[in-house]
């Protein structure tokens, strides 16, 4: 392989790195997908489960690929080769990082499409186009957006030149730049339309939704999307956050990163949820209607209310900063590892990477329309199929690994130098990472695959199990030495 040393950027504060964490982490999953799979699953129930995966699942595996970036200061794939070197450990862990990788450039391209809606809908809802709108033409709106190829190509391609066009820039210049601008106005936004919420009267109608529990209303299927969501929303699994650590200083503690980082996340989910189903009750909308919410029930919402031009306009900005600043953290790995290991420069890379995820973007779009017929393994569109690849197995399967590699094959002193812990938190956290997580991971894994029961998939499984086999076998021995 052709390794290039070029030194590593490092973040320019402890404060930006935080900022830059808080938007990968905070995105279309905490203002989309969050409060429409809350409300499908009876609200408060899942939102108790959703707090134990984060603290129990999300917050152990964060720390641990944030500790796999930052102790090898590079890509991904460079950073498993360091790592197992100086473990002795199997090269087979490199495939941990080229997962991560590849779930990054799968998950951006129907991202992007998706973060082109929220832009779709920010000029509509400028335009005055929610203004008194009847449930019948909302929902026709929506529908028309998705029934038009070219409408949607066109969004798709407006995010990824600007995705493209700021990873291209670098660290400091690129994502640093537009993370000082997003970050603070998607926090202002939030601020704003919290006050409008508790103005519409349905505010503490919207808190007893969110916070009180009907374990009733709860199934295991719920359960396990509050699992898969944990990952999904706080980006880990797929090297994004092991590129962001790659880049922080020796000085910052990564256990109370990750604690900060997961605590924005998960408030800021909920505060979003506290907005939306405000708007959603003080009109006598349902708050059930799945991934319709923000892009039908919302807009009929807003174009019903007193200031809902200003604060619809508002609400889309906030999802469109939001779902950028994690858009551009899902190209930054592959591209850090084309830039320092195949020696290609960041402007080229961006534009090829960019390129080629907008390619593969296109069959998302087509899914809506004209494809919509087409269905692949375990009758699902292109979609829905990248959706349930990623969420439910390459995030999972990223997770998995890094939990097992930090907890079971990394040596002790090295693992130490990062963590800093001592203790019972240390006992508790290698405890987490050696058995609770990954007992976790694996149990969501495998219910996932049952419900897709389709072979391709069994097959897929298999594969990665035997691989997790051999990887354990060989590096087993090697710990706590
Ligand atoms: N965490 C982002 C969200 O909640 C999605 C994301 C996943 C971003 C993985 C980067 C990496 O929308």
């Amino acid at each position: 392989m052709a390794q290039q040393k070029l030194s590593m950027p490092t973040w320019s504060s402890r404060t930006v790195f935080l900022l830059a964490a808080i938007g990968s982490a905070v995105g279309l999953g905490n203002l989309w997908k969050f409060p429409y799979v809350a409300g499908e699953n009876g609200g408060g129930a899942f939102v108790l489960v959703y707090l134990a995966c984060i603290l129990l699942i999300g917050v152990p595996v964060l720390i641990a690929e944030l500790t796999l970036g930052r102790s090898a200061r590079a890509n991904p794939i460079q950073a498993m080769h360091q790592h197992t070197q100086q473990d002795r450990a199997n090269k087979l862990w490199v495939g941990l990082g080229v997962n991560g990788m590849l779930a990054g450039i799968l998950i951006l391209s129907f991202y992007s499409v998706i973060t082109g809606w929220s832009l779709a809908y920010f000029f509509d809802s400028l335009q005055g186009d929610f203004l008194q709108i009847p449930p019948a033409q909302a929902e026709q709106h929506f529908a028309a957006l998705l029934a038009s190829p070219w409408q949607l190509l066109f969004w798709h391609t407006l995010v990824m030149i600007i995705t493209t066009s700021i990873v291209a820039r670098g660290l400091r210049s690129g994502i640093e730049k537009a993370i000082n601008i997003m970050l603070p106005g998607l926090l202002l936004i939030l601020m704003v339309l919290l006050i409008y919420a508790v103005g519409t009267g349905a505010f503490a109608e919207s808190f007893a939704f969110l916070f009180t529990p009907d374990f009733s209303k709860l199934s295991w299927q719920g359960v396990l999307v509050a699992m898969g969501h944990a990952f999904f929303t706080l980006s880990i699994g797929m090297a994004a956050m092991m590129v962001y650590g790659a880049y922080l200083d020796q000085r910052t503690s990564i256990v109370k990163a990750s604690l900060v980082i997961a605590v924005a996340d998960t408030l800021i989910a909920l505060l979003a949820g506290l907005v939306i189903f405000s708007i959603v009750f003080a009109n006598q909308l349902p708050p059930s209607s799945g991934p319709g919410l923000l892009f039908q029930t919302l807009p009929m919402a807003f174009g019903q209310m007193w200031g809902g031009w200003f604060f619809g306009t508002l609400f889309f900005a906030l999802v469109f900063f939001a779902a950028l600043s994690s858009a551009i953290s899902l190209l930054e790995p592959t591209l850090s590892w084309l830039e320092h290991n195949r020696g290609i420069g960041r402007m080229k890379g961006a534009l090829g990477l960019g390129g080629l995820v907008w390619l593969i973007g296109i069959g998302t779009v087509l899914s809506f329309n004209q494809w919509s017929e087409l269905t692949l393994i375990g009758d699902k569109t292109v979609f829905a199929l990248l959706d349930f690849l990623t969420a439910n197995i390459l995030l999972p399967a990223g997770g998995l690994l890094i939990c097992l590699y930090l907890a079971w094959v990394m040596a002790r002193p090295r693992r130490q130098a990062e963590l800093r812990l001592e203790g019972i938190w240390q006992t508790l956290l290698l405890w987490d990472l050696r058995w609770v997580a990954p007992l976790a991971i694996l149990w969501v894994f495998v219910s996932n695959l049952f419900s897709a029961s389709s072979t391709a998939l069994w097959a897929f499984l298999s594969v990665l199990v035997l691989y997790g086999f051999f990887v354990a076998y060989q590096t087993r021995s090697r710990e706590e030495a």
